[in-house]
C-alpha cells in the first residue's frame, strides 16, 4: 500500500493515520502481509522549494524530501507497530515485512518518488496487489485539476496509463502515479488500484476485489 503524503496532510492527520492503522490490522487479521510506503507531502515540497532557492542541486532537493517522507513513515510506523525506526533499504523492508506481516518505509533514493519505492517493494515481494491511496478518486483521462471535464477511468491497461502519466522525474513531481513507477509497473505487470485515500476503508474494498478507484492491469 502506498499512502500519498498529500493524502495524510501536513503534518499527517491523526484521524487518517488511525484509520490506516485499523485497515492494516484488519488486513493482517485476514491473513494478508501489508507493506506500507508513505510519502512526504507538502512538507517535502516546502523543503524542495527552499533547497532550490538556495541553489542546491535536484539530487540534494530529492534528498531533503526523502527525509520528510521518512519522518511521516516513522509516525505511521509508531502507530502501526510501536516501532520507531523505518527501513531505508528494500531488503530491510522485506525482512521486516516477513517478520512482522507489516512494515512501513518512506523514500529510498534520489531520482524517484515513493510510488517507485512501492513498485519495487511490490515486485520484490511478488505482491498480489499494489494500492495507491491518492488525493484523487482514480486516474482520469487528463489531470482533473487542469481540466474539469476530465473523466475518471474505472479500468485501464498500462499502455494507456503510460500515455496519460508518462514523463520524466523532477523533484516534488505531483503525479497521480509517477512516470518512473508507471514504467516499472508496465514491465512487471503488477496489478495496481489507484483510489481516493481520504477513506482508508477503500483499501479493504480494493483488496476484497470490489470496484473502487481505477484498476490498472
Ligand atoms: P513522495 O513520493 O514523498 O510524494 O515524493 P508524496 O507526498 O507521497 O506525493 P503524492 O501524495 O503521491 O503526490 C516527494 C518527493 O520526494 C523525493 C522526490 O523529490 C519526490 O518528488 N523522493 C521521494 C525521492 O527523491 N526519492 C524517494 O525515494 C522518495
Amino acid at each position: 500500500m502506498r499512502i500519498g503524503g498529500s493524502v495524510l496532510g501536513d503534518p499527517p492527520s491523526a484521524g487518517l493515520v488511525n484509520g490506516y492503522s485499523e485497515v492494516v490490522s484488519d488486513l493482517n487479521y485476514e491473513g494478508n502481509y501489508v507493506a506500507v510506503v508513505v510519502g512526504g507531502g507538502g512538507i517535502a515540497r516546502e523543503y524542495i522549494k527552499s533547497a532550490a532557492q538556495m541553489g542546491l542541486s535536484p539530487y540534494q532537493q530529492d534528498t531533503v524530501a526523502i527525509h520528510a517522507s521518512r519522518l511521516n513513515a516513522r509516525l505511521v510506523a509508531m502507530k502501526l507497530g510501536g516501532v520507531s525506526s523505518v527501513p531505508t533499504s528494500i531488503d530491510g523492508m522485506l525482512q521486516r515485512l516477513a517478520r512482522n506481516r507489516v512494515a512501513v518505509m518512506g523514500g529510498l533514493k534520489p531520482g524517484i518518488t515513493t510510488d517507485t519505492v512501492a513498485a519495487i517493494v511490490a515486485e520484490r515481494w511478488k505482491a498480489d496487489l499494489l494500492v495507491k491511496a491518492s488525493d484523487q478518486s482514480g486516474i482520469y483521462t487528463e489531470d482533473p485539476r487542469a481540466n474539469k471535464k476530465a473523466k475518471k477511468l474505472d479500468r485501464i491497461n498500462y499502455e494507456k496509463a503510460k500515455q496519460i502519466l508518462g514523463g520524466a522525474h523532477r523533484p516534488g513531481i505531483h503525479s497521480i502515479v509517477d512516470p518512473v513507477a508507471v514504467d516499472r509497473l508496465l514491465e512487471s505487470r503488477m496489478k495496481l488500484i489507484v483510489l481516493n485515500g481520504a477513506d482508508p476503508k477503500g483499501v479493504i474494498r480494493a483488496v476484497h476485489g470490489e470496484k473502487v478507484g481505477t484498476l490498472v492491469t
